[in-house]
Order: C-alpha cells, then sequence, then structure tokens
C-alpha cells in the first residue's frame, strides 16, 4: 500500500517522500553548493510522484524553505509539506532549544513566509532537551493555538518519547511523530507498532543513516543478494516494517533521488527481511561525521 492519510485529516501522501535537510550547506548552515541542483531534485521528486516533503525553516536556516518555494511555487494541491519548530540555529551553525510561547509563534510565521503558505499542512514540535522527562505542555498549546487559528493544519511530534506523544495527544490530535529510526537503529521498535495500531504515521528520520550513512558488510550482501543497492534495501524494509511508517530521505542530487525512489518498487523476499530484521547498529561501521 503506497498512500497514507494522515488520520482526521483529507491530507494522503505517498508513503515515499523526501526530506529536504540535504539541501543547505555544509552543517546544514548556510547556501547549497549547487542551488541548481537542489532546485531540479525539489522538481523532479514532485514529477515522479513524490508529494510528501520534509522540510524546517532551520535549514539554512531559512535557505531551504525559500529553495521549496523557489522550485515548486505554486504548489501542486495534493503536496503535503511538513515542518519542524521548536529550535534556532546560532550564528555558528549550533542548534539551540526555542520551545516558548514567542518561539513557536515566530518560528510557524517564518515557515509560512519562507514556504509562500496561508497554512502550514503540518507542522512538528521538535523537541530538543537533554532530559526525557521535559514537558512539551507550553510549546505544543502554542501550536495547537495556532492550529485554531487557521494557521496549521495538523500536528505532529519529533525526537519524542512515548510518554511526550501521549503527553501531546492530551493537547491536541497528533497525526504523526518524527524520531530516529533506521535498519541498525531500532529503538522505537515498540513505538511503531503503537502508532500504527492507533493509525498515526511515524516517520523515521536518518533512514540511510543521515550524518554517518549506513555501511555494513551484512547489508551489501543482502543488497547484493536481491539486486539492489544498500539505500535502496534500507529503504524497501523500512516501507515494509509497518503501514503507517512514511520515508523521507535525504539527497542533494538527482542521482541519489533516482536511486533512492526506485526502493519504492523494490519486493524483498522474506529471508532477505528476515536478515535485515535482525542486524544492529553493533554491526554498522560509521564513517567520521562530515
Ligand atoms: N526531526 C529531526 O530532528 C530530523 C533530524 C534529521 C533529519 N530530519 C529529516 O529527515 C530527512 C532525512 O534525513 P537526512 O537527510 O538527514 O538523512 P538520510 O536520509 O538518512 O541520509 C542522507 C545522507 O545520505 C546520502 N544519500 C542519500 N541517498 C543516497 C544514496 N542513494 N546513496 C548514497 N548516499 C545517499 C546523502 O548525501 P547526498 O546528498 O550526497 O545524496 C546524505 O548524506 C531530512 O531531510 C530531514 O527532513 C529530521
Amino acid at each position: 500500500m503506497r498512500a497514507f492519510t494522515f488520520p482526521g485529516t483529507s491530507l494522503t501522501v505517498d508513503r515515499m517522500g523526501y526530506g529536504a535537510m540535504q539541501l543547505a550547506g555544509r552543517g546544514v548552515f548556510g547556501p547549497p553548493r549547487d542551488r541548481g541542483e537542489c532546485i531540479a531534485v525539489l522538481r523532479e521528486a514532485v514529477a515522479a510522484g513524490v508529494n510528501h516533503i520534509d522540510t524546517s525553516d532551520i535549514y539554512g536556516p531559512h535557505l531551504t524553505n525559500q529553495i521549496i518555494r523557489e522550485a515548486l511555487h505554486p504548489y501542486p494541491d495534493d503536496l503535503v509539506i511538513a515542518t519542524k519548530v521548536g529550535v534556532r540555529r546560532g550564528s555558528d551553525g549550533s542548534w539551540n532549544p526555542a520551545c516558548s510561547r514567542q518561539d513557536i509563534e515566530g518560528a510557524v510565521q517564518d515557515n509560512l513566509r519562507n514556504l509562500g503558505l496561508d497554512r502550514l499542512h503540518v507542522v512538528n514540535l521538535r523537541i530538543r532537551s537533554d532530559s526525557e522527562n521535559y514537558s512539551i505542555e507550553e510549546p505544543f498549546t502554542a501550536l495547537a493555538e495556532l492550529q485554531q487559528q487557521g494557521l496549521i493544519q495538523s500536528l505532529g511530534i519529533s525526537s519524542a518519547t512515548p510518554a511526550q506523544v501521549s503527553e501531546a495527544q492530551q493537547i491536541a490530535s497528533v497525526v504523526c511523530v518524527q524520531n530516529l529510526y533506521n535498519v541498525a537503529h531500532r529503538e522505537d521498535d515498540a513505538l511503531i507498532d503503537e502508532l500504527a495500531h492507533q493509525g498515526i504515521a511515524y516517520v523515521p528520520f536518518f533512514p540511510l543513516g543521515g550524518f554517518n550513512p549506513l555501511q555494513f558488510s551484512a547489508l551489501d550482501e543482502i543488497a547484493a543478494s536481491v539486486h539492489a543497492t544498500p539505500m535502496q534495501t534500507a529503504l524497501a524494509w523500512l516501507l515494509h516494517r509497518a503501514p503507517n511508517v512514511l520515508l523521507i530521505p535525504g539527497t542533494s542530487t538527482r542521482e541519489h533521488l533516482r536511486e533512492n525512489l526506485q526502493a519504492a518498487v523494490l519486493q524483498l523476499p522474506p529471508d532477505a527481511h528476515a536478515k535485515l530484521d535482525v542486524l544492529s547498529a553493533a554491526e554498522a561501521w560509521s564513517p567520521p561525521h562530515r
């Protein structure tokens, strides 16, 4: 099943989407090396059927949203752009919590302006706190109020514990959860199953390993056995992990985009699934941070 409808909404997306974080410069800070290629990536993604793009005004900052607007505005009717608030970039590129009511309101306005939208489709509260017990009441209530004012269609939460997801649900409907998850990092297995039960989307970030792209021999071997690349194999496994999993692999090149989109039609045989199911982070080799 390729289509997914965010619960309680009319927003239906293809489960193979695109993550725009790679469209900023090194360290997700400053302009990209090749703006023309970024625009081409976005246009080709949409032409190929991608209708779910994940972004944030903190990428660049501002620049990634401006590139999305330049490439795709006026947006196709079925395009769902999901963004994130709750973080502010320092002048040194640092990522800092920004969860006061004022921060949230400002971030929503930034996203509206830079994306050229009157209403944001999906806004995730990106939690950035060292404390697992951090209460999301203030920022999520601020988002719920902006939703009631008509500035936001649907709400989600990112980098959240199950307790924080539940806390958010006491305040407003949650249509998606965006956490770190991939074939080697499976800490959210129980949460995915619970959200699937509730019909809520689970959107794994770093589906290809993020700053440390997935690279381990067991994945290479399984990929070779199904005549696919390791990245395609990792994405196909995610797509089959649960029906509520929506993919947003990131890339700055059309070559990688084409490769990644092909994962949506890759059928993994049961034995490949079984081998991937038992892979773990311990087997992965992580190249140094770029
Ligand atoms: N909620 C959050 O806190 C959070 C955090 C991080 C990311 N995100 C979202 O999640 C999306 C996905 O995460 P991500 O982009 O950081 O990581 P990712 O999708 O796991 O991996 C992207 C990295 O893999 C490379 N890559 C992509 N396709 C490839 C291919 N076929 N072969 C080899 N390398 C390939 C990219 O480089 P190239 O550009 O060279 O292809 C880039 O270095 C982001 O775009 C963003 O929207 C959210």
